[in-house]
């Protein structure tokens, strides 16, 4: 074999639950191409060497988990405008010049599972409710601006946090804790769980659902299950909902297209694979 093995590697600590070996050892299968993509375990206290040294490492590029997505966006040459706007970066390439590049695709792979689901979902959609004010949140927030929403609610447990990623975005965010939950679910035709409630081993999402109109779309980005509590009570009242296993696959494509040269798609052979290596029933 000729070819030079091209190779791209997924970071973090601790990365064992990581499911992108498997992603995009399916696409390079299937596209018949020559690259690995393999885990690097590096420590918090090795991150910053890890990826300045990055250009020397003989990896086409790498996709980067909690908690080193902070700190591979400040040891980029170039960031991408979501990755700039959320100062973490999760997919990072080496331009022609060498100069390393981050893109943050946690948005888009949100973008993409709704896309991909639920077409025609953000026509006309104005208000969104967010849960959490996580990394996801942020993410997902990031994503909803790009799509023109025009009101995004941030609703947490903790204000203070909600607050912070209001801040962050602007005049069309807002932050409320749990007791305006209720008000706000009347308005809204979007509501997104960022929270990791309702995921196997944790307490179920207990909110009242009674106030949103059925006509509002509800996901969650909690994908162990499938269907989580909240996607089933939504879709017992009528309301349309999406799973959040998309958003894990589709977070994958820009990288994949970046570091290979072609833009893989996320297929229901895909999604059985994941899901059978999860332990969950489609
Ligand atoms: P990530 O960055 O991965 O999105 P995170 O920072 O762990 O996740 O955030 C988890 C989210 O779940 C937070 O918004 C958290 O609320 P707090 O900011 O108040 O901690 C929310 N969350 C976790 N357990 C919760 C609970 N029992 N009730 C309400 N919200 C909860």
């Amino acid at each position: 074999m000729n070819e030079k093995v091209r190779k791209s590697a997924v970071t973090g600590h601790p990365v064992a639950h990581s499911r992108s070996p498997l992603v995009h050892g399916y696409w390079l299968k299937k596209h018949g191409l020559a690259g690995s993509y393999d885990r690097i375990d590096v420590a918090p206290e090795s991150a910053e060497a890890f990826f300045g040294d990055f250009a020397a490492s003989g990896l086409v590029g790498a996709n980067v988990t909690v908690p080193h997505k902070e700190v591979a966006a400040r040891a980029c040459d170039w960031l991408d405008e979501a990755a700039q706007s959320m100062g973490a970066a999760n997919t990072l390439w080496l331009d022609a010049n060498g100069r390393l590049c981050g893109a943050n695709t946690d948005g888009l792979g949100f973008l993409g599972n709704l896309d991909q689901l639920a077409p025609g979902w953000d026509v006309s959609r104005e208000s969104a409710v967010v849960l959490g004010a996580g990394g996801a949140a942020r993410a997902i927030v990031w994503a909803l601006l790009s799509r023109n929403f025009t009101r995004v609610h941030i609703v947490n447990r903790t204000l203070e946090k909600a607050k912070v990623i209001a801040g962050e975005f602007g005049s069309k965010t807002t932050a409320h804790d749990l007791n305006s939950l209720g008000t706000l679910l009347g308005k809204t035709d979007l509501l997104v769980n960022t929270t990791s409630l309702g995921m196997a081993g944790k307490p179920p999402l207990e909110i009242d659902l009674k106030p949103l109109p059925t006509s509002a779309l509800v996901t969650d980005i909690v994908y162990v299950p499938l269907q989580t509590s909240l996607l089933k009570r939504a879709a017992e009242r009528g309301n349309p909902t999406v799973d959040g296993l998309g958003m894990l696959l589709h977070q994958a494509v820009p990288g994949f297209e970046r570091w290979f040269g072609v833009r893989p798609e996320v297929d229901d052979t895909l999604r059985a694979i994941i899901l059978e290596d999860l332990g969950v029933a489609g």
